[in-house]
């Protein structure tokens, strides 16, 4: 797919060299085995609001979808009426995932043209659905796994998602949940290199940092992961495959679960971490708790924070400083039955990081949940 390797830059791209100009991320797309109960999921649990929905009533035979949302961020949410669905096939094999992460662009012709130059894989060409809400137009490359980018133009497109789709208003109750952070891939051993490059050479993306064994490993696992970044910065993809350990890296969990590459975890940004883990743990969601001794060191190691110490503690929620500030952040237990996917909640004061200091706490409690699954 990509003929020319070379060492992605981090230097900042000019307006010339970001070629795509992503405006964002516009929706990313669940497939499921019941869109009805995960729509309730994001919408009781993570307190989206459900905005539209197409199914048997709006004309769609081939699967019900909702489409939800909670500040910038969009989920969809798809699962198929019958065994011959393209959806029932990817269900079969992978479970609940991420099927789509879409983008937003302005002139789709010239992003089209440009990843195609580029050396991307076409999953389908521009086409234009049309409806009495306009046009909206669209394109799909394919990404790691079964996953694919699919480029959105919506200027011409007035509806609350895309033809067949109709609005839904429903009463909801925000948890605070106010835009994507990053998206996390998990790919095969071996394998992060190239996916790097692809999102350097066919996205236009720089690698923004790089975290290798040294830093992402614990006494059992190992894992490498650097970071993609669009030219706004606005979109960062970080890519992870695992590292030779004692035992079996979450990484290989989740391909050995998931069955290809895919899509490990969502963060999503708040302004306000403990309202939002608050209400998210009122509401059943799970989350991974660090051992007690994490937070005996936590005032030495990240200084003077904002946030009470007393409710970081009580709630689990990890903190991580760097040269530009500290940030915030808590991690769901896998959000569908399969050990797959899960979310992170961030909030970010000046730090642009990851949470580097928290892997090791972080990982040695995947590596417990890992144990009690029997998957160590
Ligand atoms: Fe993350």
């Amino acid at each position: 797919m990509v003929s020319t390797i070379s060492q992605p830059e981090t230097r900042p791209m000019t307006e010339e060299g970001d070629f795509l100009q992503l405006k964002g991320i516009d929706y990313v797309h669940f497939w499921v085995g019941n869109a009805k109960q995960a729509m309730y999921f994001w919408w009781k649990g993570f307190g989206f609001k459900p905005v539209a929905y197409s199914g048997l009533e709006t004309g769609n035979r081939q699967f019900a979808s909702y489409v939800l949302e909670s500040g910038q961020i969009r989920f969809v949410v798809s699962a198929p009426y019958g065994p011959s669905s393209e959806i029932s096939a990817h269900h079969l094999v992978h479970g609940d995932g991420v099927k789509e992460i879409a983008l937003a662009v302005d002139d789709l012709a010239k992003a089209y043209a440009e990843v195609v130059a580029r050396g991307a894989t076409v999953a389908w060409a521009p086409r234009e659905e049309i409806d009495e809400f306009g046009e909206l137009r669209t394109f799909a490359i394919r990404a790691y796994g079964e996953v694919l980018h699919v480029f959105v133009d919506r200027s011409a497109y007035g509806g609350p998602f895309a033809p067949s789709y109709q609005p839904l208003d429903l009463p909801y109750e925000s948890a605070g949940l106010s835009a994507i952070d990053h998206i996390v891939g998990n790919v095969q051993l071996g394998k992060m290199n190239h996916w790097v490059n692809f999102y350097h050479q066919v996205m236009g993306f720089r690698q923004l940092i790089h975290f290798d064994d040294q830093d992402i490993s614990t006494e059992y696992s190992a894992l490498m992961s650097k970071v993609m970044q669009n030219g706004s910065g606005r979109i960062k993809f970080p890519i992870n495959e695992p590292a030779e350990g004692l035992r079996k890296s979450q990484i290989e969990e989740f391909l050995d679960y998931y069955l290809t590459p895919g899509v490990q975890h969502i963060a999503m940004a708040t302004g306000d971490i403990i309202q939002t883990v608050q209400t998210l743990k009122e509401r059943g969601i799970e989350f991974l708790r660090v051992p007690g001794q994490y937070y005996e060191a936590l005032g030495d190691r990240v200084g003077e924070i904002r946030e009470p110490l007393e409710a970081i503690k009580e709630l689990g929620i990890l903190v991580d400083r760097d040269d530009e500030g500290y940030l915030l952040q808590i991690f769901s237990r896998p959000i569908q039955d399969r050990p797959t996917s899960f979310i992170e909640v961030i909030q970010r004061r000046g730090s642009r990081g990851f949470g580097k200091g928290n892997f090791k706490a972080l990982f040695e409690a995947l590596e417990a949940e890992q144990k009690r699954r029997g998957n160590l």
